[in-house]
């Protein structure tokens, strides 16, 4: 059997993401069954309460798949156990209401869900209390493993702590870290693309590629998260992260089989051969924005200076991709929400049909994400009835024109791998540490700098000076917002 520990159960992703996601799963019969899910917090409350408040937030999460005879059946599996991270007696009373609630040997899921600070405790009282050791039995082992969201650290030296600290109590192979950008289709459609086709991998490098651009635009403000905006900030909110993510997977080299040892292993490859920026390489390559209303949100500081905004040009030192720079950029309160991965392909090196065409555009492959999942190939076409006059036309994909059925929300498959003991999905200690690498640098001259972001009009594609900057690189953004339903 399963059991799923939730701590921070009364937290927003609990409601919003992890008990929808696992509802769904039910429904679909792909929950492992029996299975018992059981949400940690301090707040008092019935296992009947908390069933009912889940069954409200369910009904507006996974809208379109709430039935209540199926939510009555999965409710049954919900139970709340009153505890506070602080107290040992918590977790001794937590494992009692396990034995109870367990027949026999359960493979354990603990899911830290609460706010970051509490993540190294809770691991402790985990080990003091015995709950992490995997237990042998007749039959099998009964696993022990644990899920830790993001973020994972605040900087390289506060994650190598953290790595520690835990690696005292689960060995790495236990440890979920999760981004649930790894749990996208699309973003696993990355590897499809690339590795299950022969006619992209062969062009998929320097001598094809002029640059690729990553980009992540969000249309909400920070709203009610300022708080935790405003020590995070968009490189460690979005880059270090989901971006750092795509960027492995558009990037890496093939593994040679979809395991996690073999997928992690290229991962970290390509992020410690991505260029390390001098101070004077930061200042050139790297550019912040903040939308213009930002000091005036609740929970801002008056002169504050996180950045809502960040672009930088990443260099990939190995053969592969010497010379192609990689742009990665993200914000919130952009003109539209678009995840999308443009391959900006090179120029003929000739041109048969005159100087006009030749300063036609290349080819461009592009990859949406999110919201208009699909994938779209430009390339040069003959305009009927004129001489030899071309035009960029293209050839388009989208997963809800081709597939049945709604996508899913990233975090089903995340907890189904989890749960599985399948780990490709998620990071290990030494990825995170290789993307905070890259990413302290960046942070800290941006903090000693103390210069303003560039300020951007909510709605807009970031700072006016980023096309200049852009430029200065002697390259365009790709600025288009997918059309949806297309
Ligand atoms: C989270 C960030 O990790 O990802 C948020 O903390 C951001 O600030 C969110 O809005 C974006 O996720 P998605 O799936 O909506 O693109």
């Amino acid at each position: 059997m399963n059991t799923l520990i939730i701590f921070g159960a009364s937290g927003d992703l609990t409601s919003r993401k992890l008990i929808p996601s696992l509802y769904r799963l039910f429904v679909k019969g792909r929950l492992p069954q029996p299975f018992v899910i059981v949400g940690f917090s301090r707040t008092a409350k019935t296992d009947t309460e908390w069933q009912s408040e889940l069954r409200a937030t369910t009904k507006q999460f996974a809208a379109k798949s709430f039935d209540s005879s199926q939510w009555d059946k999965f409710a049954a599996m919900i139970h709340y156990h009153i505890g506070d991270i602080g107290s040992p007696e918590s977790f001794t009373s937590l494992e009692t209401r396990l034995r109870e609630l367990e027949s026999g040997e359960s493979n354990r899921l603990y899911y830290l869900s609460t706010a970051p600070k509490f993540y190294e405790q809770t691991i402790q009282q985990l080990g003091k209390a015995g709950m992490a050791t995997e237990s042998p039995t007749d039959s099998a082992t009964a696993s022990r493993r644990v899920v830790i969201e993001k973020p994972f650290g605040i900087d390289l030296q506060s994650a190598q702590k953290l790595n520690e600290s835990i690696h005292h109590v689960f060995t790495e192979n236990q440890i979920y870290r999760i981004d649930h950008y790894l749990g996208k289709e699309t973003v696993n459609n990355i590897l499809v693309l690339r590795f299950a086709n022969t006619i992209f991998e062969p062009i998929w490098n320097r001598n094809y590629i002029d640059h690729i651009q990553i980009t992540a635009n969000e249309e909400v403000t920070v709203g009610h998260r300022a708080a935790f905006y405003e020590t995070a900030g968009v490189l460690r909110d979005m880059f270090q992260n989901h971006l750092l993510q795509i960027l492995t997977f558009v990037t890496m080299e093939a593994p040679s089989r979809f395991d996690a040892k073999a997928v992690r292993d290229e991962k970290v490859k390509v992020l410690q051969a991505i260029r390390p920026m001098s101070p004077d390489q930061i200042q050139r390559d790297t550019l912040r924005g903040q939308y213009r209303s930002y000091r005036d949100e609740e929970g801002v500081a008056k002169g504050s200076r996180t950045a809502t905004f960040a672009a930088m040009k990443l260099q990939i030192d190995n053969w592969r991709w010497k010379d192609v720079p990689i742009f990665l950029r993200s914000g919130k309160a952009m003109g539209c929400r678009t995840t999308q991965i443009l391959v900006q392909f090179r120029r003929p090196p000739h041109s048969m049909f005159g100087a006009d065409n030749a300063a036609h555009d290349a080819n461009q492959l592009l990859l949406q994400i999110q919201p208009a999942e699909g994938i779209q190939i430009h390339f040069q076409t003959k305009v009927p009835d004129t001489e030899m006059r071309m035009r960029m036309t293209e050839l388009k994909f989208s997963f809800q024109n081709s597939f049945s059925g709604e996508m899913p929300e990233a975090y089903e498959r995340l907890l189904l791998d989890a749960l599985q003991g399948d780990a490709s999905l998620f990071a290990r200690s030494d990825e995170v540490e290789a993307a905070w690498t890259i990413i302290d640098p960046i942070q800290t001259k941006w903090e000693q700098d103390k210069k303003d972001p560039e300020l951007y009009e909510t709605g807009s594609w970031g700072p006016p000076v980023s096309n200049d900057w852009i430029q200065k690189h002697e390259r365009q953004w790709f600025d288009m917002c997918p059309l949806i339903g297309h």
